[in-house]
């Protein structure tokens, strides 16, 4: 089958921009033998979309120890694929179009073939193309940081309102959750008001912990997709304390690029997040409750966002039209994840 490999680990972007260099790291290559071995309620996938996201940026750097898997292997984890063959699944059967996350292992996805967990596995809508599921993990993410914590009438503010998880976030707030106020920092005023945003801060421009009248009427929920930048600090200004209801959702964490190469930086980095949280459960009174956003019942809160887009309640973004599955197009679509720039997802179109 045809298959991308990562040979080594790259900086993202630089490492890809240079024409010289790249071979070394990412290849394509047309004979690598199709997966066959599958474990109970495992099930194979022709694969017909790959989106990608700022987590197969992170595996490809190799900045999560935990995460590394033996060279060569074959980036991308969100996907949709038509099933082919399956060992004991009684839920699905071969034909079955499904969207999937290999989120514990994010490999195996950038191939004509992939191996995916029954459990991971949603039936996608028939009125949803294949790149929109494959595109739809991001809103999981949204789903789970929003459902989960904002309720109806509540003032909600959303930091990257144009990314992956942000253009869906700010959706779900409004049409979903019910919140009465929702705003968003972005560059891109148009699309963030397009999504259903009621007010968009240019964060090069306004720092939004500034704004005035956020500081008279606070936020009851932030939700940030940007991290770093020390953000909670600077929330406690326009964001209500816990006591009163306040929460600062933390979905990219303290540091979006973090550096854990080693078990102690993993260590430090979840630490980190541990004493934020605890120290804040101790603060009530005068601090906003930090919430670490973990990845949870991703299948569960995959097929109501599947749902909602078959509804039109929910649509995916797409930033630009959907990459070819060459060297080119790989190529291009993690240039695009790691600038941190990207304006709704990127997606592979693998095969017809
Ligand atoms: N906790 C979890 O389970 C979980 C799951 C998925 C993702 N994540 C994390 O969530 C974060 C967001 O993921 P994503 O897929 O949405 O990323 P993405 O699609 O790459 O987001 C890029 C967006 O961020 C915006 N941006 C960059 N700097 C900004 C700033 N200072 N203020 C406001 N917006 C800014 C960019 O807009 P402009 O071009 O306008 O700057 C761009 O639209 C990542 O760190 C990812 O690792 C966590």
């Amino acid at each position: 089958m045809k298959a991308i490999q990562v040979h080594q680990f790259m900086d993202l972007p630089s490492s890809l921009q240079e024409d010289g260099k790249v071979d070394a790291l990412l290849s394509m290559n047309n004979d690598l033998p199709k997966p066959d071995l599958l474990k109970k309620n495992q099930m194979l996938v022709r694969v017909l979309a790959c989106s990608l996201s700022p987590g197969d940026v992170i595996m490809v750097q190799g900045n999560m120890v935990f995460m590394h898997q033996p060279f060569p292997f074959i980036p991308g984890m969100d996907i949709c694929g038509e099933i082919v063959d399956r060992n004991g699944s009684a839920n699905f059967k071969n034909g079955d179009i499904v969207v999937a996350s290999n989120g514990l292992i994010p490999i195996g996805g950038m191939a004509e073939y992939m191996v995916i967990d029954e459990g991971e596995a949603v039936i996608l809508p028939p009125c949803v193309s294949k790149e929109q599921g494959a595109s739809s993990s991001s809103a999981v993410t949204a789903r789970n940081a929003i459902m989960d914590h904002v309720k109806e009438g509540d003032r909600v503010l959303i930091l990257g309102g144009s990314g992956g998880v942000g253009s869906a976030a700010i959706q779900i707030a409004k049409t979903h959750a019910k919140a009465s106020f929702v705003a968003a920092t972005s560059t891109q005023l148009d699309l963030c008001k397009e999504l259903g945003a009621d007010q968009v801060i240019n964060y090069k421009n306004v720092d939004w912990w500034t704004v005035d009248e956020y500081q008279q009427e606070k936020f009851d929920v932030i939700i940030d997709t940007v991290g770093g930048g020390n953000y909670y600090g600077r929330a406690e200004k326009v964001l209500k304390t816990a006591k009163k209801g306040g929460t600062f959702v933390a979905v990219a964490g303290d540091d979006p690029q973090p550096d854990c190469r080693t078990a102690w930086k993993v260590i430090k980095f979840f630490g980190n997040m541990l004493k934020n949280m605890i120290y804040t459960t101790l603060k009530t009174r005068t601090l906003p409750n930090y919430v670490p956003l973990w990845p949870h019942d991703l299948a569960k809160s995959r097929k109501e966002v599947l749902e909602w887009m078959e509804q039109g309640t929910l649509t995916i973004k797409l930033d630009g039209d959907p990459l070819p599955f060459t060297m080119a197009g790989v190529r291009q679509a993690f240039i695009t994840v790691s600038s941190h720039h990207a304006h709704g997802k990127v997606v592979v179109k693998i095969a017809e």
